[in-house]
């Protein structure tokens, strides 16, 4: 099921020459990047370019959740960023009735969302899987704290160690800990960063729990590395180059559009991917998404009219996964005849070129990518596509697309500020 990416309307904007030279420059990145990649620490942390050896302790991680969904009314995915956005965009999206509910914490620190979570475990099956790559993150490590605590109050140790598992790096304070406890720890692989960690150990146990078909997940981001293989970067090499032509031009913001809500997830991994990867020295596309038709009545306004600095990717699904056509009702005179009949598949399509129309004519960049359909594969597939895309994306614009100095310093404010010696 391949994903389809058009670029037709938005290199209209760029500058033939400009873009024909990045559009080298990214092929050249592409094969360093598969080549060079592994081997060379200049190319930062790259150990998840291939899917397959990424996605490790697979049968282990098959095994717990199996046990996790037989005895769990509720699975606690505590992490923050890369380390959990991933899994939950796509159970958000995917995940279909049995198993337990899924609850995310470690993510704020807001005491209203921690209480709210905890009266939520209150005589219910609790199981919780902490990620974080050193342990050093503030929001997982206080919640694992809270709920190592909630728990031991209803557990014996024996029934604690089933019920936490532990994700980390190997010779981290949270291997320790589960050496301590007998808990289970699974890998999270020091040559991946988190926000290129979905095929890893850190996505895929969640993913297992919620039912989801992690090989399925797997073969499609492989399908979508051997096609950008065959294709030398193919469109993750296209996609990239049009952003740094259009960026170049002074395009300072991306906006990812989604007529299907259920993506918001998805568009909140890219925006996390793009952002942090890109946005150094001064440099990168701002990322900002849209779900639709919500957005059209509010930030609709801005993309139409406002400052042409913005270029538009729209995240498209041809196979909503659901049919439901409008029946007639005339006597009623509501004056909506003229949807009598249609699916609303076809109606949202219709917004959705519609959107695209008004937002060319407007003087936006649209660029198209189309999924055929929601599922693990596909979801595999764009996860492996825009990773690809914005390891060349942050090399085009000559920042580090691994490291996130940035965000390492408000850590470092906060600990002072919170006295962390
Ligand atoms: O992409 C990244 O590396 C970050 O977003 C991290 O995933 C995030 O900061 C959480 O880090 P950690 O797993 O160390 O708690």
């Amino acid at each position: 099921m391949k994903l389809y990416l058009n670029t037709d309307l938005a290199r209209r904007y760029a500058d033939a020459g400009l873009l024909e030279q990045e559009r080298l420059r990214a092929k050249d990145i592409y094969r360093e990047l598969m080549t060079a990649g592994e081997a060379s620490p200049d190319w930062g942390v790259t150990g998840w370019l291939h899917c397959e050896e990424a996605a490790m302790q697979r049968a282990q991680i098959a095994e717990k959740a199996k046990e996790i969904r037989q005895n769990a009314d509720v699975f606690v995915l505590v992490g923050v960023g890369g380390s959990n956005q991933a899994a939950r965009a796509m159970i958000e999206a995917l995940k279909g009735e049995g198993g337990p509910e899924i609850l995310y914490a470690g993510n704020t620190l807001s005491a209203w969302e921690l209480v709210r979570t905890l009266q939520k475990l209150e005589g219910k099956s609790v199981y919780i899987n902490v990620i974080a790559k050193n342990f050093e993150t503030l929001e997982p490590g206080s919640h694992f704290r809270v709920l190592r605590r909630w728990m031991s109050e209803r557990y014996t140790p024996d029934e604690m160690a089933r019920r936490v598992v532990l994700t980390g790096t190997y010779g981290s304070r949270l291997e320790e800990i589960a050496k301590e406890n007998g808990y289970l720890f699974l890998s999270f692989p020091e040559r991946i960063g988190g926000r290129y960690s979905a095929f890893s150990p850190v996505a895929l146990l969640a993913l297992a729990v919620a039912g989801l078909d992690v090989e399925a997940f797997v073969a499609g981001g492989s399908a979508m590395e051997a096609e950008l293989t065959a294709e030398q970067g193919g469109i993750a090499a296209e996609y990239a180059a049009l952003r740094s032509a259009l960026g170049q031009k002074g395009y300072a913001i991306e906006m990812l559009a989604a007529f299907e809500p259920r993506l918001f997830w998805a568009q909140s991994w890219w925006k996390q991917l793009f952002g942090e990867s890109e946005g150094k020295d001064h440099k990168g596309l701002f990322p900002a998404t849209m779900t639709n038709s919500e957005d059209l009545h509010s930030m609709g306004q801005y993309m139409q009219e406002g400052r042409r600095i913005l270029i538009e990717t729209f995240l498209m699904v041809d196979d909503p996964g659901a049919e439901l056509r409008v029946q007639s009702d005339k006597a009623f005179g509501d004056r909506f005849d003229y949807l009598d009949g249609m699916d609303f598949a076809n109606i949202n399509r219709a917004a959705e070129k519609a959107t695209i129309q008004a937002h060319d004519a407007g003087g936006v960049p649209c660029i198209q990518l189309r999924l055929p359909r929601l599922n693990e594969e596909t979801y595999g597939r764009m996860y492996y596509f825009f990773m690809i895309a914005c390891a060349i994306s942050g090399k085009l614009l000559g920042v580090d697309p691994f490291d996130q100095n940035g965000v390492e310093e408000y850590k470092r404010s906060m600990f002072r500020a919170l006295g962390k010696a």
